[in-house]
């Protein structure tokens, strides 16, 4: 067994009901996307990766407080270990299993993963997700780089035939909610392209502009706030409906500021607050929002076998109301949406994920929901 860090109890009590795990193991990346998240950290790290002995012992701790759900990513995680072949991201697969993780999934951009693909410990994955960004290479590679789609698209197909659960997690950049001339929303051309591949689940994420450090760097794709209101109304229906034959996670990003006062429990959903997931950094930082991504600050520091709460003033949970839910606090801090209020990022109604479903049951605490269900 891993040697397991030793926490300090204030981390040990915010993060008493952790459930996942995001595990960035490399900074290193064999691409530059436009709208990377991640691009200060790929275009200047000092300490690469998390080293194998302190991901599983960093695993093992996490998995004592309770987390069942890891995503491997970084930077691109299939440049894991690359200098020893590859072979530290197949034990580190492996090493997480044996750890007693109930859901291990991997997020890659699919450009050199063919050969992993094959691989006995690779297929211990419950999950590869594939980044596309785009239902073309005309509209992928603009943000990905030339060639990506053509290569990530081989990649998923290769996937598929192989026997995955296959996702494709892509950006709403503008252009989505533009539409073809028979009407269609180019995100519902999105997901008619991913299901025609044979992928199981397209999860989207947002790139809007919201006062946050990210805001300088991930280019200009934005769409406005206002235009994705009845974009999100239109294609969760849909969704709801049953019209598309894969799952659908869709952000919903924004509520009027009278429905948030209708259910603030349910809108409020906030992992800062709830002490759900921790994100791991190779340099050291765990963190809980990723909107603060490649910033000062965090939550806690690891390093030499201990993980120590962060007392400075980076630390995170700064500004947050612990007792009380309400729209998303790093969204709200500096920016303002007329008659909306912003949601978590992770707030997507009805999507089938582990945590989301299986551990908080969070559908579920929707005011109103129990008595239409019951009528
Ligand atoms: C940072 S990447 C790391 C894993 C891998 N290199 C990849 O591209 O899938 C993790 C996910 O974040 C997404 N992402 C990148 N920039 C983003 C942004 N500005 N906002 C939201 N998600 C973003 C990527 O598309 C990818 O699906
Ligand atoms: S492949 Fe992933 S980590 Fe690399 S630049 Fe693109 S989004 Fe960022």
């Amino acid at each position: 067994m891993p040697t397991t860090f030793t926490a300090d109890p204030e981390f040990a009590h915010h993060f008493r009901r952790l459930h996942q795990v995001f595990m960035y193991v490399t900074d290193r990346c064999n691409l530059e996307c436009e709208q990377c998240i991640y691009k200060p950290s790929i275009s200047h790290f000092i300490n690469e990766e998390i080293p194998l002995d302190d991901a599983l012992g960093l695993l093992a701790t996490f998995r004592k407080l309770g987390a069942g759900k890891v995503t491997f990513l970084g930077g691109e995680p299939t440049l894991y270990g690359h200098r020893q072949g590859g072979r530290p991201l197949l034990d580190l697969i492996e090493g997480t299993r044996a750890l007693g993780y109930e859901y291990v999934r991997i997020d890659t951009n699919g450009q050199r993963v063919s050969s992993l693909l094959e691989q006995p410990s690779f297929a211990r994955l419950d999950e590869v997700a594939f980044s596309l960004d785009g239902f073309s290479a005309q509209t992928n590679d603009p943000l990905r780089g030339k060639g990506t789609f053509v290569r990530a698209v081989d990649a998923i197909r290769k996937a598929v035939g192989l026997g995955y659960f296959v996702t494709v997690t892509c950006c709403v950049q503008k252009l989505f909610l533009d539409r073809d001339e028979a009407g269609m929303l180019n995100l519902e051309r999105m997901i008619r392209f991913v299901e025609g591949l044979g992928v199981h689940q397209v999860n989207f994420h947002d790139l809007f502009k919201v006062g946050i450090p990210m805001d300088t760097w991930t280019g200009n794709f934005a769409p406005r706030p206002q235009d994705w209101v009845p974009v999100y109304e239109e294609l969760s229906a849909k969704a709801r409906s049953g019209a598309f034959g894969i799952k659908v996670r869709l952000p919903q990003c924004f509520v009027t500021k009278a429905e948030f006062a209708r259910a603030p429990d349910y809108y409020g959903y906030c992992p800062v607050k709830l002490g759900e997931r921790v994100m791991v950094h190779p340099n050291g930082t765990i963190r809980i929002c990723s909107n603060l991504i490649c910033t000062a600050f965090g939550v806690a520091t690891w390093g030499e076998g201990r993980i120590g709460w962060e007392w400075s003033h980076a630390n995170e949970l700064a500004g947050h109301d612990l007792d009380r839910m309400t729209p998303c606090t790093n969204r709200s801090r500096h920016k303002k949406y007329g008659d909306l209020v912003p949601v978590c990022f992770s707030f997507k109604p009805g999507q089938d994920e582990y945590v989301w479903n299986h551990r908080l049951g969070w559908d579920a605490s929707k005011p109103g929901l129990a008595e239409a269900a019951a009528s």
